[in-house]
Parts: C-alpha cells; sequence; structure tokens
C-alpha cells in the first residue's frame, strides 16, 4: 500500500508574518488572546457561534476532508454570548448555501472572508427556509431513513430553532439536530 504522501514542507514565512500582524497597539491581554488562535492568511473566520453548535457547524462544512489548517475553539468567553465558537478555515470561502446551512445551527454567526490578513467582508448569516440534506429525520420510520432519498426540512422558526420534515412532518429543535 503506498505511503500517505507528507504535506509539502513550508518555509517559516507564514509564523514570520503571522508574528508581524500582531497589533502593537492591543494591551497584552489581548494579544494572548489572539495569540490562541493563529490569524489566518486567506480564507474563512466563522465567528459567534452559539457555544453548543461549534462542531455542528465543523460536521456542515465537512472540514474533517479540508486540506488547509481548520481551527477550531469552543467554549471561548464572549461578553455577548456567554459562550461562543470560533473556526477558522485557511483556504476556504463558503458557497452561499454553506453559509445559509451554517445558519440552521449557529443563526447568528458571522462569516468574515480574509485576504492577505486583512478582514475584507463581514457576512451575517441567514437562515434558510427550506433545508435539503444536511440534517438527518429523527424519526426511525420517516422514509428519509428507509430509503436512498435526501431529507427536506421545513424551517418553521429560526430562534430557537424549530423545523418540520417534509416527509414525516416530525418537528425537530436543537438539541435533535444530526449531521447527514
Ligand atoms: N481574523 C483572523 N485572521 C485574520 C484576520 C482576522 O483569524 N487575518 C479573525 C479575528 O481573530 C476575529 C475575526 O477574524 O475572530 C474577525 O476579525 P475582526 O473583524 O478584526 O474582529 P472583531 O472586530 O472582533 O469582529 P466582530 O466585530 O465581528 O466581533
Ligand atoms: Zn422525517
Amino acid at each position: 500500500m503506498a505511503k500517505p504522501k507528507k504535506g509539502k514542507k513550508r518555509g517559516k514565512g507564514g509564523d514570520r508574518i503571522r508574528a508581524k500582524k500582531v497589533d502593537s497597539s492591543m494591551p497584552l491581554v489581548e494579544k494572548k488572546k489572539e495569540l490562541s488562535i493563529s490569524a489566518i492568511r486567506e480564507g474563512t473566520v466563522l465567528d459567534h457561534i452559539p457555544g453548543d453548535a461549534t462542531f455542528k457547524v465543523a460536521e456542515i462544512l465537512h472540514l474533517g476532508h479540508h486540506n488547509g489548517t481548520v481551527s477550531v475553539a469552543a467554549n471561548l468567553n464572549s461578553k455577548s454570548m456567554g459562550k461562543k465558537g470560533i473556526i477558522k478555515i485557511e483556504g476556504k470561502f463558503l458557497t452561499q448555501d454553506e453559509v445559509n446551512k451554517i445558519a440552521i445551527v449557529a443563526p447568528d454567526a458571522t462569516v468574515n472572508i480574509i485576504k492577505n490578513y486583512e478582514v475584507k467582508e463581514k457576512i451575517k448569516v441567514k437562515s434558510p427556509d427550506v433545508v435539503d440534506n444536511v440534517i438527518r429525520c429523527s424519526n426511525p420510520v420517516c422514509m428519509t431513513n428507509n430509503e436512498q432519498i435526501n431529507t427536506k426540512f421545513y424551517v418553521v422558526k429560526k430562534d430557537p430553532l424549530k423545523i418540520r420534515c417534509h416527509y414525516c412532518e416530525r418537528y425537530m429543535g436543537k438539541d435533535d439536530l444530526e449531521i447527514v
């Protein structure tokens, strides 16, 4: 069996740039906070994810299969949200469809598009009205669990989440969500 290829060795450049990026006007505590999750050069930072939804967002985006660096931080203290999560994805820009999917579990998330270390765009997510093939129906006898059919849910309420299965009409809330 072929050995898995090792990633191309990179120089120290990335780190050097990163270190320079820390704003010297920041108080020391803030700097330390910032350094706990490195800034990214190019990609997406998802911020303001509710504390309990961070890993669901990672699942929805299939980040386990992403080749670039992915940093996931959950249960960070946030003044406005209590606990929040942040996900930084180097080298990935989300599609509108992906942004909508995130809104299901993280209705107040911010999507920051980073280019050359700068925040180029800040998008507030918006919950979709229909969710296709993202969530598994929690009803074991639902046809989507027994036949090769994509799931489909209607978003009845966005926050707190309430969705209804198109096929069996079961209602589900955020605690019932299992990602397809
Ligand atoms: N960020 C990053 N890499 C960069 C630039 C920004 O990881 N090169 C991250 C920051 O750490 C932050 C998020 O992207 O988590 C948004 O950055 P910014 O808009 O500068 O932060 P805030 O003003 O705190 O954002 P908001 O107002 O949305 O809370
Ligand atoms: Zn169903």
